[in-house]
Order: C-alpha cells, then sequence, then structure tokens
C-alpha cells in the first residue's frame, strides 16, 4: 500500500494528512488560526503566512505520528498550489518540494477548491463522478461540471461575494463575531427565517451565475436601518436572530436552486457539495429534501471534511496516476481556479 503526505496552507487552516492509496485518512491535522484573525474580523494574509511558518512542523509531525508511520514510509507528497493567499501557499509548497525532494519522491500540486468536492468521494468511499460539484468556500460560489476525478469544468458562480464570505460579513453586521458562518448558524437557531423579507438575487436569472453582495447590502439595511431614511427597529438578540435566519434561508435557496438547476442541466443525477459552507445545516437539511423529492443523489462529505483540511489532497492520487507530477519548479498561482 502506498502513502502519501498531503500539505494544506491555503488560508489560514495549517493542515496536513496521510492518505493511503485506497483512499483511506490515516491521519488528519488540522491548526486552525482563527483565535489569531478574529480581532480583525476576517484573515490577515501577513499573519496566515507568518503563522504557517511556525505551525507547520509540528503539523507535519503530528501527522505522520498520528498515522503511525515513518518519514520513509511516504510515497509521495501533495500539497496545495492554488488558488488562495500568496504567502500561504507558498509556505505550505516550499516544505512539500523541500520533502520530496530529500525523500526522493513525486511532488504533486492539488487544486484546492477541486479537492473541496474530492473530499466527498473520499467520505462516501465510492465511486461519485460523473456529478455536478457545488463548492462553497470563503473565497467560491462555484458550480462544476465533475466528469471525471479529475475533470471539473466550471459551469458558472459567483459574480461578487463568496456565500462563505456574505456569511462572514453577516456575522460582522450582526455583532456576531468571527468566524462567522458558525456564528450566524448558531444564532439563526432561535429566529424565524419568514421574519425579514430579504433578496434573493439572480435566482432566475436562468443560468448559473450568483450574487451575494445585494443580501448581505439588504442585511445591513435590515440591521441598521436605510441611511437618512428609515431607522431600523431595535437591533435585541431576537432580531438579530431573525435577521440571521433569514439571511441563511435566503443564501441557502439561491444555492440550492442553483446547484438544482445545473443537476437538471447536465443530466447528471448526483450532486457534491463541498467547501467551509457546506458544513452548513440549514444547507444540508434543505439540499437533503430537495435532492429527495428530485432522486438526485446527494454527496456531502461530514463538516469536518468540508471546512479547509488536508485529507481532501487525497485527489492527488488520481493525478499521480495520471502521470500528471509537478517538477522542483512548481509556483504557486493565487488567483488561477483551474
Ligand atoms: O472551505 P473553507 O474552510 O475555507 C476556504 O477555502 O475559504 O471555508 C471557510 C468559510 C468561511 O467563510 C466560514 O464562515 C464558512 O466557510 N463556514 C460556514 C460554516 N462553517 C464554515 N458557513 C455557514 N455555516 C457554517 N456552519
Ligand atoms: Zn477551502
Amino acid at each position: 500500500m502506498r502513502l502519501l503526505l498531503a500539505i494544506e496552507s491555503s488560508c489560514d487552516e495549517t493542515a496536513a494528512a496521510v492518505v493511503d492509496d485506497a483512499l483511506n485518512v490515516r491521519s488528519n491535522v488540522v491548526a486552525s488560526q482563527a483565535e489569531l484573525h478574529a480581532e480583525y474580523g476576517g484573515v490577515v494574509p501577513e499573519i496566515a503566512s507568518r503563522a504557517h511558518l511556525e505551525r507547520l512542523l509540528p503539523v507535519l509531525e503530528g501527522a505522520l505520528k498520528e498515522a503511525g508511520v515513518r518519514a520513509e514510509d511516504i510515497d509521495s507528497v501533495a500539497v496545495t498550489t492554488h488558488p488562495g493567499l500568496v504567502g500561504s501557499l507558498l509556505v505550505g509548497l516550499t516544505a512539500a518540494k523541500t520533502l520530496a525532494w530529500v525523500w526522493g519522491v513525486p511532488l504533486v500540486a492539488v487544486n484546492h477548491v477541486e479537492a473541496h468536492l474530492y473530499a466527498c468521494r473520499m467520505a462516501a468511499g465510492r465511486e461519485v463522478f460523473p456529478a455536478v460539484g457545488l463548492v462553497v468556500s470563503g473565497g467560491h460560489s462555484t458550480l462544476y461540471d465533475c466528469r471525471g476525478p479529475a475533470d471539473f469544468r466550471v459551469l458558472g458562480g459567483t459574480i461578487d461575494d463568496a456565500a462563505g464570505e456574505a456569511f462572514d460579513k453577516v456575522a460582522a453586521l450582526l455583532g456576531l463575531g468571527y468566524p462567522g458562518g458558525p456564528a450566524v448558524s448558531k444564532a439563526a437557531e432561535g429566529g424565524d427565517a419568514a421574519a425579514v423579507d430579504l433578496p434573493r438575487p439572480m435566482l432566475r436569472s436562468g443560468d448559473f451565475r450568483m450574487s451575494f453582495s445585494g443580501l448581505k447590502t439588504a442585511v445591513r439595511y435590515a440591521a441598521h436601518g436605510i441611511p437618512g431614511k428609515e431607522p431600523a427597529p431595535e437591533l435585541t438578540p431576537q432580531r438579530v436572530a431573525d435577521i440571521a435566519a433569514s439571511f441563511q434561508e435566503a443564501a441557502v435557496d439561491v444555492l440550492a436552486t442553483k446547484a438544482l438547476a445545473a443537476v437538471k442541466k447536465t443530466g447528471a443525477g448526483r450532486l457534491l457539495v463541498g467547501g467551509g459552507v457546506a458544513a452548513n445545516r440549514r444547507l444540508r437539511e434543505v439540499l437533503a429534501e430537495r435532492c429527495q423529492t428530485r432522486r438526485v443523489d446527494l454527496v456531502v462529505a461530514p463538516p469536518e471534511m468540508c471546512t479547509d483540511n488536508a485529507a481532501m489532497a487525497g485527489m492527488a492520487w488520481e493525478l499521480l496516476d495520471a502521470g500528471d507530477v509537478a517538477g522542483l519548479d512548481a509556483d504557486v498561482l493565487p488567483g488561477l481556479m483551474r
């Protein structure tokens, strides 16, 4: 059995995992930096790079130890090279290149967004392609036509903010803290999703484009009033919960509607959902209901495989077996989606 060491440092989680060639996750270590960025209400790239540098070696050692393997047992090294924050990606890539060179094993470059979808394949433990893939994270809200395990074509996505970014901004507007997604989701539990009438932008655009920026502005007006026009009702804890629930419902409705339209259009019959927002309970619930009604095979990874981790870079086995090996001159491609 061959073993892969995977490294992920594209944003604010420093992660390493050992995955075997049957896609069993032997270890999966994630060091979150959330507390470092909390006071700024978002990820500060420079702080993230420095924190990766401090955390990567202990995380790598932890991954090998947890898997019960030695360095010489590793047959290849995989690393996220794109997309992400340039400084953060560089820390992971430099470590991966060094290890691949020292150990004399192949290096594989992994696309982080595609790996979010591949997490579904790993969690399912069965073939899941072809399918439509929805990636909803802090940086992306994109629909893919996934024709094979490493053949993903973009169908469309957000034209402004990512869904996760909208959750984070709404959390900040409502004073719910950081990271915003889980905070909004928690506040929404005590709220009425029909209490505040919020828009569902581009719901009927007839294509796979999405937009979350106007929804965010509508939340701002609901929470703080329209400047120079209407004052908002007092922002009591109940009002906060109602706005959170109404926002979550609108975002989930748009994502689910677009995803199911893509399933219909491609005739795929299956939907994979990945990325941090896929950990959202309400999104999982609505997708499960709608997929069941339409007999669509829904595959969503468990929440810990939805948020950033290195195990999902188990996708590297597909690339490696297809001969897609990276050279030691490989570079990070911060803005590249494909
Ligand atoms: O995939 P991810 O961990 O990192 C990126 O690649 O961006 O996604 C992070 C995003 C953040 O915006 C976070 O607020 C959101 O996922 N998120 C959630 C939940 N958990 C994380 N959004 C909604 N509900 C959640 N439970
Ligand atoms: Zn991610």
